[in-house]
């Protein structure tokens, strides 16, 4: 059983009161008609997990997949066959450490982190504490709260699949979106050429974050130019391996990160397995990208952060009780940035005020 320290009860007393929060839930799967916000009992944490006050949650496309229950291949990797197991949404959190797991040694009481965990659409949220690291000095609870799943897939999928190298021309396919506006800022500090693929009121933002070249793809096919990149980082999924290729170098990297397209059942799976079979018989690296939290990523993100290097961008906030139509509007808003829930107003005052 965990032991945990929290700053206004002791840890007997926070495991024997079903201490209720407010939070959004969710019982069966479908829109966001299927969330609802609702008082629920906080989470209790184990050995190896922080319990953290949550300031400020990040909306991300895998909270739009987790609600919906799609690709159905999810259900069957264990979130939940008929509906989510965890009834409490949300992964992207920063927070204030409210107790620790008796197996914690880097965080404790009253430290400020930022991370992904389970259940962040809440007042309270639980979280390994390898998936958390330290918040961003420089950065609000809202701002912060905006990096951790997007910007960590950028990093890995840049350095670690794309070994992203300078001087390196670099395509990202979905420049505007939530990974996108990452992959920019961070090819941009691995000293690379960026070209970003957005639509056209897109264009101006993924310019001010730094993209060299901006591509509108209402108007333009990057595959069809004469163009080519030494590394592609593909968001969108709507071109073949072929077509990806073509706007590939000879000895090019294409990372394939997402996709929207591919089906209910397996997504854009198909087309990333397509492209590790294909991937030993020509002389361009073709990579599919499974990225993984862990405290090292986020570190760095901090230090990138602090040093000016990546700044988030955040279209809207939304308090706790409108979660549902935060992640309405991240699917079918065509945002602009980041989709924040604030929780606490200190948090919905400062996100408003920084982004002017
Ligand atoms: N591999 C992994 O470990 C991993 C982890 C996280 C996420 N993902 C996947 O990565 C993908 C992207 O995630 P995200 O959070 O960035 O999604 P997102 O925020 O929904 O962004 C998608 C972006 O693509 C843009 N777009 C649409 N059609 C386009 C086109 N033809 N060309 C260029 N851009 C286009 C959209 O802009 P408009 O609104 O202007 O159309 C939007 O900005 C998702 O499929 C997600 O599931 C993978």
């Amino acid at each position: 059983m965990a032991t945990t320290t929290a700053p206004h009860s002791t840890s007997t007393e926070l495991n024997r009161q079903a201490t209720m929060m407010q939070a959004i839930v969710q019982d069966r799967y479908g829109s966001a008609d299927a969330l609802e916000f609702q008082a629920v009992a906080q989470p209790q944490i184990g050995d190896d997990e922080v319990l953290v006050r949550v300031h400020a949650a990040g909306v991300q496309i895998g909270d739009w997949h987790v609600m919906t229950g799609q690709p159905y291949l999810m259900r069957i990797m264990g979130f939940g066959f008929r509906a989510p197991k965890a009834r409490v949404r949300g992964m992207d959190v920063a927070g204030i450490v409210a107790a620790v797991g008796q197996n914690v040694t880097g965080f404790q009481v009253g430290d400020e982190v930022f991370g992904t965990g389970d259940g962040s659409f809440a007042e309270y949220a639980r979280a390994r504490a390898n998936k958390l690291a330290p918040k961003p000095a420089n950065l609000t609870f809202a701002q912060a709260a905006t990096l951790p799943t997007s910007a960590w897939v950028a990093l890995q999928a840049l350095r670690n699949a794309g070994g992203i190298k300078p001087g390196q021309k670099v395509l990202i396919v979905g420049a505007s979106g939530g990974v996108g506006i990452f992959a920019v800022q961070l090819a941009k500090s691995f000293g690379a050429d960026v070209t970003g693929v957005c639509s056209t009121t897109k264009m101006d933002m993924v310019r001010s974050i730094g993209a060299d070249h901006v591509i509108d793809y209402t108007h333009e096919d990057f595959n069809r130019g004469r163009q080519r990149y030494d590394l592609i980082l593909d968001m969108v999924g709507n071109h073949s391996l072929a077509q990806l290729r073509r706007a590939l170098t000879p000895r090019g990297t294409l990372v394939l990160v997402g996709g929207e397209g591919g089906g209910r059942l397996i997504g854009g799976v198909g087309r990333s397995l397509r492209a590790l079979v294909v991937s030993p018989f020509v002389n361009q690296r073709l990579r599919m990208l499974l990225a993984l939290a862990n405290t090292a990523d986020l570190q760095k993100l901090k230090e990138l952060t602090e040093a000016g290097q990546v700044t988030p961008v955040i279209d809207r906030t939304y308090p706790l009780s409108e979660g549902p139509a935060a992640v309405r509007y991240l699917h079918e808003g065509h945002p602009r940035g980041k989709i924040v829930i604030t929780v606490r107003d200190a948090d919905r005052r400062s996100a408003h005020e920084n982004n002017g």
